[in-house]
């Protein structure tokens, strides 16, 4: 029985953040699982370093691509280190094998004729280095990045028939429908698929960091084709026959949304060309906000997963990111939530769930676990069956959330067990035989709550095993009641979990996204002075056809008429407007409205629900600037 895990491999244009370390951490708990279960594993991760970008970015901070990505390689190791991460290989697009690997394949399917020379056509920002189609164009002519005008260029690629593999590809999802998950992406891609595909550029001249086209060098491979075949390369393709026979297909790719396409069309279609069998299935997680915002590169220092780990320690954050949001959807990561889940499921459930339980073992059994009898209730036995069951289940389906709550239902009810058969008066009461039946139930149903957590928290996990006399990290033989032998010693350790504050934490947290916002918005007298406002008078007035908020308006500038088409329509009349003086942003890059050249931009208040036109002076001159 094998298992074959990856999660995507990370560009290294950037330091590792908490999104990362969400994909490389669900791909570990499913690893650990499969590993105890008795699967042999290879999980895979790694890092993606060619392509425009990381050449772009090494080029800003003074470095060659290759220097940048093995200075960032060390921040991602590090911190699957500190993860406690068991992959088995870390593959880099720029090690040999994997180069050697891509050129290969590249040339022969050149050879065969899924790729062949064409010329691409498009719109092209010199700056950016970027193509854009015409759709994606501001006014058709500028660069949506930057701003700038683009030229048309016409340059020499390489594409890949990817349009001869929709049917094929059709039918694969048809066959496997299990394919891509959850099932509303597997939906959005059938449909996308049906919509019919277009034959796709894999090669680019404009920049040099990237596998050279083996036949062509003027040519890099396109980042994605190279990045792809990590998968392959990555598990012994090219280097270990015998280890890439007995893995490959992948049973899982773990990704994000983002990056879904790309691994549920073009890799299954490379793959189908290259002649390898499909992977089983591809699982698109959702992404995370911060404290309810988009993770920006301010916000992201709220939730640097070093951080995260020196505050909460590894496996309450494991746990949290596991626990707090269906694996699929969406989620919020509050440091408010995470420190509610600790004190709440980690510190009272569980952590205070083994004190108990050791507490009067070491009481009222002199700290050796009891022999229970036949005649024991199996109301803990019999819920702990369903739970691993359960747990099984879920784990087959990444529902990781589902799992612990599975789990969660067997820490309660042991919980409210320890209450109604109150082990404190049964040895009051004397009666021993049915003190060791509730206390090796409660003991047992700790190991197996230990075997259950340990992919998700395997330092705690073993901690936990420990201080009940166990030795070993769980495997298959352990998933069954009655393993915990009588007669073993345990042993209270530290509390599994301290408490934190919560009320502090949330206090701390809000005060510094306040910081962050308000620095991030911060700009220099120089940014400022980039702007041109001065006053203008309206001159004429009158509103766009067929819309209801946009008026055009003439305006005096002092130097000439200039005409701005403005969202105001809804509240201001054209009438009222004019011989007003308002303000006027006179270097805004012109741009058609509705067919009409807008010069620049009048200035108004908006607080999300109405407009407020700061009207000046009568005897304000037109033309006088803003400072
Ligand atoms: N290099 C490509 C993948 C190639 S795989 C053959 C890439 N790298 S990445 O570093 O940009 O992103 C890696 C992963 O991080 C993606 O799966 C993406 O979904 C994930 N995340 C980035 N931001 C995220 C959140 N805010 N939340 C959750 N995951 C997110 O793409």
């Amino acid at each position: 029985m094998k298992f074959y895990v990856t999660t995507p491999i990370y560009y290294v244009n950037d330091v590792p953040h908490l999104g990362h370390a969400y994909t490389t951490i669900a791909a570990d708990v499913i690893a650990r699982y499969k590993r105890s279960k008795g699967y042999e594993v290879f999980f895979l991760t790694g890092t993606d370093e060619h392509g425009q970008k990381i050449e772009k970015s090494a080029r800003e901070k003074g470095m060659t691509p290759k220097e940048l990505a093995d200075s960032v390689v060390v921040n991602f190791k590090k911190l699957w280190e500190r993860f406690n991460i068991s992959y088995d290989h870390f593959i880099r697009t720029t090690d040999d094998y994997h180069e050697k690997t891509v050129q290969e394949i590249f040339k022969k399917l050149y050879e065969q004729g899924d790729i062949y020379l064409g010329e691409y056509e498009g719109w092209y920002c010199t700056p950016c280095e970027s193509f854009w189609s015409k759709s994606q164009l501001i006014d058709e002519k500028y660069c949506p990045d930057c701003k700038r005008e683009v030229e048309r260029v016409k340059e020499e690629s390489y594409f890949f028939k990817l349009s001869k593999y929709q049917d094929a590809l059709l039918k694969f999802y048809k066959e496997n429908p299990d394919f891509v998950k959850p099932k509303s992406r597997m939906n959005e891609i059938v449909s996308f698929v049906k919509q019919g595909l277009n034959d796709i550029s894999i090669s680019r001249t404009t920049f040099k960091w990237g596998i050279p086209v083996p036949f062509d060098q003027k040519h890099v491979i396109y980042v994605w084709f190279d990045a792809l075949f990590n998968y392959i390369s990555g598990v012994g393709y090219g280097w270990d026959e015998e280890k890439f026979k007995k893995f490959w297909p992948a049973d899982l790719h773990i990704i994000g949304k983002d990056i879904l396409r790309f691994h549920a069309i073009y890799w299954p279609a490379f793959l189908m060309a290259a002649g390898f069998e499909l992977p089983k299935r591809v699982f698109a997680h959702g992404w995370w906000t911060v404290e309810g915002r988009k993770m920006s590169k301010s916000l992201r220092n709220v939730v640097e997963p070093n951080r995260l780990i020196d505050t909460y320690g590894v496996d309450a954050v494991r746990y949290f990111l596991m626990r707090e949001v269906p694996f699929g959807l969406d989620g919020d990561f509050s440091h408010k939530a995470l420190a509610h889940r600790i004190n709440g499921d980690l510190a009272n459930d569980l952590g205070n769930l083994l004190f108990r339980v050791l507490t009067m073992t070491i009481k009222y059994c002199d700290s050796t676990v009891p022999s229970p009898n036949n005649d024991r209730d199996r109301e803990l036995e019999e819920l702990s069956h369903k739970v691993m069951e359960d747990v099984d289940k879920f784990m087959e389906e990444q529902a990781f959330n589902r799992a612990l709550e599975s789990i969660w239902d067997l820490i309660r009810a042991a919980n409210k067990y320890v209450d109604t058969k109150a082990p404190w008066s049964l040895a009051k009461e004397k009666k021993i035989n049915e003190l060791h039946n509730v206390l090796y139930n409660l003991l047992e149903t700790m190991r197996i709550v230990g075997v259950l957590i340990y992919p998700f928290m395997p330092e705690k996990s073993l901690s936990l095993l420990e201080q009940l006399g166990m030795k070993n990290a769980p495997q298959k033989e352990d998933f069954v009641w009655g393993k915990l032998p009588p007669g073993t010693k345990v042993k209270k350790g530290k509390p599994l979990f301290p408490k934190v504050d919560e009320a502090k934490i949330a206090q701390d947290v809000e005060k510094e996204i306040l910081e962050a916002e308000s620095s991030e918005e911060l700009i220099d007298i120089e940014d400022f002075s980039k702007i041109k406002i001065i006053v203008a008078k309206i001159i004429s007035a009158e509103r766009v056809p067929k819309t209801d908020k946009l008026l055009k308006l003439n305006l005096d500038t002092g130097k000439g008429i200039k005409t701005v088409v403005a969202g105001i329509g809804s509240k201001y009349t054209p009438q009222e407007l004019i011989g007003k003086k308002i303000l006027y942003l006179s270097n805004l890059k012109p741009r058609k409205l509705r067919g009409i050249l807008s010069e620049g931009m009048i200035l108004a208040a908006d607080d999300g629900k109405d407009l407020y036109l700061p009207i000046l002076p009568e005897e304000t001159p037109v033309g006088a600037v803003l400072k």
